[in-house]
């Protein structure tokens, strides 16, 4: 994979830290004459961002062109467990120029600003279904309408994880150690049984023989011999 030569192997390196967008970019650039014509999407060097429940997230973007843009299209969406999401879109007329944007999602506000090439996006009161990967799309006319895009991705925590892990923790440890204990009582009981039982079996022996003695005669045979001698008596 990383065939080549030093010098591709070093801009490999390079481009790792960004995304696979700057990696495109560098590929391009190899190729050469397309570095004019590139539109660049990022969400930033770090790809993700974790967020509390409840919280407020800043969807991070921004584009750089060489050639400037004309009427930039853009959009945000989102990964629902496979269907995509829209969550806004616009078109920037030309640089400098605020974009009107339509907002498809009650929760998302735009931040971004012409300025700045700027077009992040807020996520207010994030909930857990809103984990996934966004993406932040564009396409520049100017260029053939090729399409650029940069995936961000919200892990949303709960502020109480580690408390919920730890009594998560000692529910399991108590519950495998009251398991445990009712195995073993268990097994001492069926043992104990066992023990009594054959205990049980000696001592009517024991009783049965005695009895027997005292008819003079052992066992089953003693008590039909009673039978017997009831009718005689
Ligand atoms: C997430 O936060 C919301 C609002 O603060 C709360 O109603 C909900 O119970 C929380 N969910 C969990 C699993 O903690
Ligand atoms: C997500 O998709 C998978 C299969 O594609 C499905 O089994 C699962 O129920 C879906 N989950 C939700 C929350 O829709
Ligand atoms: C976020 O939650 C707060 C408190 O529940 C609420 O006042 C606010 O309107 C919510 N914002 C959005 C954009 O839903
Ligand atoms: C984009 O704008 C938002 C809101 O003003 C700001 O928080 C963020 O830092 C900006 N991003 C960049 C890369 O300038
Ligand atoms: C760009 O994306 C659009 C969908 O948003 C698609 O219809 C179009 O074919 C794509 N163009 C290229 C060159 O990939």
């Amino acid at each position: 994979m990383d065939g080549g030569g030093r010098g591709r192997s070093f801009l490999h390196r390079c481009a790792r830290s960004g995304d696979s967008v700057h990696a495109g970019v560098v590929v391009t650039l190899l190729v050469g004459l397309w570095c004019a014509q590139a539109l660049e999407v990022s969400v930033g060097k770090v790809h993700f961002v974790e967020a509390v429940n409840g919280s407020t997230v800043l969807l991070p973007c921004t584009y750089s062109s060489c050639i400037g843009i004309k009427n930039l299209y853009f959009n945000w969406h989102f990964n629902d467990n496979g269907t995509m999401l829209k969550l806004c879109e616009a078109v920037i007329p030309s640089e400098e120029v605020e974009p009107k944007v339509d907002i498809l999602h009650d929760r998302v506000e735009f931040v971004g600003s012409s300025r700045t090439s700027n077009i992040s996006i807020l996520l207010w009161n994030v909930t857990f279904e809103d984990e996934g990967e966004y993406t932040c799309f564009a396409r520049n006319p100017k260029e053939k309408n090729r399409n650029h895009s940069a995936i961000f991705r919200l892990i949303v925590v709960d502020q109480l994880k580690e408390v919920d892990n730890t009594v998560t923790v000692i529910i399991v440890s108590v519950l495998g150690g009251v398991i445990g204990l009712v195995i073993i009582v268990m097994v001492i009981k069926t043992i104990v049984l066992h023990v009594l039982t054959k205990v049980k079996e000696k001592n009517k022996e024991c009783l049965v023989s005695s009895s027997g003695n005292d008819n003079t005669e052992n066992g089953l045979s003693g008590s039909k011999a009673e039978n017997k001698t009831t009718p005689k008596a």
